[in-house]
């Protein structure tokens, strides 16, 4: 059975009155049950974590180094800025998926880069929820 370690960045728990334009009225409770029904189906098990501190995401994906197979990411604004981030998932060498709900590639041009995306297995962007979901499927049925 995989285990798999799901981590939400900065403001994401504001998902459901944030920027719904953008984001959708999802909230981050109604993404989380998705991802375990999910992670059940596909006989995964899932640990899920959020925080709007950089520090914090980086202690989450070091101290998880013993128990996950896979880590997905969706790093929120920190995709955009954090080298800390970046050298968290190279320094555990556990394989990830980098995930945004809104695709960060038709939006404003600071948002185009990825300081994540080089370290990652690949990037998932632009499907609200659903891009977990698909996330998900990219590592249970990887050979990592
Ligand atoms: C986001 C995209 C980021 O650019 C933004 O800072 C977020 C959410 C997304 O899921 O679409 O907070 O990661």
């Amino acid at each position: 059975m995989k285990h798999i370690l799901v981590i939400h960045g900065p403001n994401l728990n504001l998902l459901g009155r944030r920027e719904i334009d953008i984001y959708g009225k999802v909230t981050l409770a109604e993404i989380n049950e998705a991802v375990k029904l999910k992670a059940k189906e596909l006989d995964c098990q899932v640990k899920i974590k959020q925080s709007n501190s950089e520090g914090e995401i980086v202690s989450f994906i070091g101290e998880t180094k013993d128990w996950a197979d896979a880590l997905i990411i969706n790093p929120a604004a920190y995709t955009h800025t954090s080298v800390a981030i970046r050298d968290a998932i190279l320094a555990v060498g556990i394989p990830a998926v980098e995930v945004h709900l809104s695709n960060i590639h038709q939006r404003e041009g600071f948002r185009r880069k990825s300081l994540v995306a080089g370290v990652c297995r690949g990037q998932i962007a632009g499907f609200g929820l659903h891009s977990y979901i698909l996330a998900l499927e990219a590592v249970a049925n990887s050979e990592w």
